[in-house]
């Protein structure tokens, strides 16, 4: 019985921890589709001190979101310094970032990649001229500055641009926090139970 009483005592144990680990993930950011600003920095991938890339990096960045797709348009200045712009596919393959505006009078370029998410940094490798190779840096996104730059009706928004308070759409990331959290009190309670006898 003490064993068995062991076993099961580990077997929640292990329950517990994954129900812990299915609310964080629950808690991602999710984002209805429409069209948002963010700020990002460039991170230097290997320490996390800024990279040589961010001031390059035109602030804040926009977000295109399409059903799950993210798509991100970063514009990079000193374009002939910083070129061939790659980021990772779904794979973790790096293909080439799509040039969606060439301002040759500023020298600017805008590229258009997408992104799995902007909970994680995404690590996009570009050819510096300078350098005379490929580098890499993590671009971070800071959630608490995504603002919603979708038009809306003029009867419906009078802004066209809404800060988003709590980036989170849907209650999901709370509803399942809280189903873990009673799950959790569940377990411990038959836990202690099997414990006692
Ligand atoms: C516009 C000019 C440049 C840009 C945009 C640039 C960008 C970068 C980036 C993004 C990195 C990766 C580490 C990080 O995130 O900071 C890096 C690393 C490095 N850069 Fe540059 N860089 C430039 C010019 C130079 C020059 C002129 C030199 C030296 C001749 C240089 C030497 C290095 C070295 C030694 C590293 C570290 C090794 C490595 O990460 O591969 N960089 N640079």
């Amino acid at each position: 019985m003490k064993r068995n009483s062991k076993l099961l005592t580990g077997a929640l144990a292990i329950i517990m921890t994954l129900m812990l680990f299915t609310g964080m993930a629950a808690a991602a950011t999710t984002l209805q589709d429409g069209e948002y600003t963010i700020d990002a920095k460039a991170v230097n991938s290997s320490n996390g001190t800024p990279s040589m890339a961010d001031t390059y990096i035109q602030k804040p960045v926009k977000l295109q979101v399409e059903g799950s797709k993210i798509n991100v348009l970063l514009t990079m200045a000193e374009s002939d310094i910083m070129t061939d712009l790659a980021a990772p596919d779904s794979t973790g393959s790096y293909i080439a970032a799509e040039i969606v505006a060439d301002n040759k009078a500023a020298n600017e370029k805008t590229y258009k990649f997408s992104v799995a998410g902007i909970d994680e940094p995404v690590t996009l490798e570009v050819v510096v001229a300078a350098m005379g190779r490929t580098v890499n840096f993590n671009l971070e996104f800071d959630k608490a500055t995504l603002v919603s730059t979708t038009q809306k009706p003029a009867a419906e928004s009078p802004s066209a641009s809404t800060p988003i308070a709590n980036p989170k759409t849907g209650d999901n990331g709370l509803n399942a926090g809280m189903a873990v959290v009673g799950l959790a009190a569940i377990a411990s309670a038959i836990t202690y139970i099997v414990y006692k006898k």
